[in-house]
């Protein structure tokens, strides 16, 4: 569902990302990790069209996607979940959720319903603004608004990262519930989430792809990929 080939990515003269090719089949969720600065936001970002490559391809439903933009991509079904958690956080988390349903144009007790199944108790905390909820609590409002409209392919940078242990594990089981239901690219340092939830990871290093897994032994093993972080 998603190709990407050749991919280079640069902020000015600073290139990032060399030669980045990948593949994501359709219901599958790849992994990406790397130490920091290896380039793993800078390729979601420029996945959901918020950086445009030098060079490369990406080839999403067998269409060219590199120039289109966040908002034309989001109508066809991607959705970026950034690494800095950002909810409007002056808006109730009713009001945030609503605005995902105006955007996919999603009857707003449909896009409720659907938000509150990946995590029931949200609901208690319908009227709340969203800047006061915790951490966890904002990233699974995060990735339930992600899931309003026809989503099609999440893109979900660090979802874990700053949580405490037993929200670490909700964000898991949630992101296992949506497992088959849509294709992901997830962005993640935890390597026990990676080797619960991973069909394929990719290994991010000074912006190349240094080392792919897709044999579910190795996905499982993750002591090797221990070096790379
Ligand atoms: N807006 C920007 N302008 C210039 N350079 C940037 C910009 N954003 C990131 N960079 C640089 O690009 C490189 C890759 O950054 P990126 O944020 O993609 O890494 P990352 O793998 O997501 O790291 P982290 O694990 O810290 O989130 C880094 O050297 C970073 O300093
Ligand atoms: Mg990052």
């Amino acid at each position: 569902m998603l190709e990407i080939k050749n991919l280079d990515v640069a902020y000015g003269h600073a290139q990032v990302l060399h030669d980045v090719s990948f593949r994501i089949e359709k219901g599958q969720m790849a992994f990406f990790i790397g130490r920091n600065g290896a380039g793993k936001t800078t390729l979601l970002k420029t996945l959901m069209g918020l950086l445009t490559p030098q060079r490369g391809t990406i080839s999403y439903e067998g269409a060219e996607i590199s120039g289109v933009s966040p908002e034309k991509l989001y109508k066809r079904g991607l959705r970026y979940v950034g690494q800095e958690k950002k909810v409007f956080g002056n808006l109730t988390v009713r009001e945030n959720i609503e605005i995902a349903a105006f955007s996919s144009q999603e009857p707003v007790d449909r896009a409720l319903e659907k938000v509150t199944a990946i995590y029931p108790k949200l609901k208690d905390f319908f009227h709340i603004k969203a800047g006061q909820l915790s951490g966890g609590q904002r990233q699974i409002l995060l990735v339930g608004r992600a899931l309003v409209g026809d989503p099609q392919l999440l893109l979900i940078d660090e979802p874990t990262q700053g949580l405490a242990a037993v929200v670490i594990e909700d964000i898991g089981a949630i992101l296992k519930s949506l497992k088959d239901r849509v294709s992901a690219a997830v962005v993640e340092q935890n390597l026990a989430i990676v080797k619960q939830l991973a069909d394929r990871v990719y290994i991010l290093k000074e912006g190349k792809i240094a080392r792919e897994i897709s044999e579910k032994a190795e996905v499982a093993d993750t002591q090797g990929m221990e070096e790379y972080l």
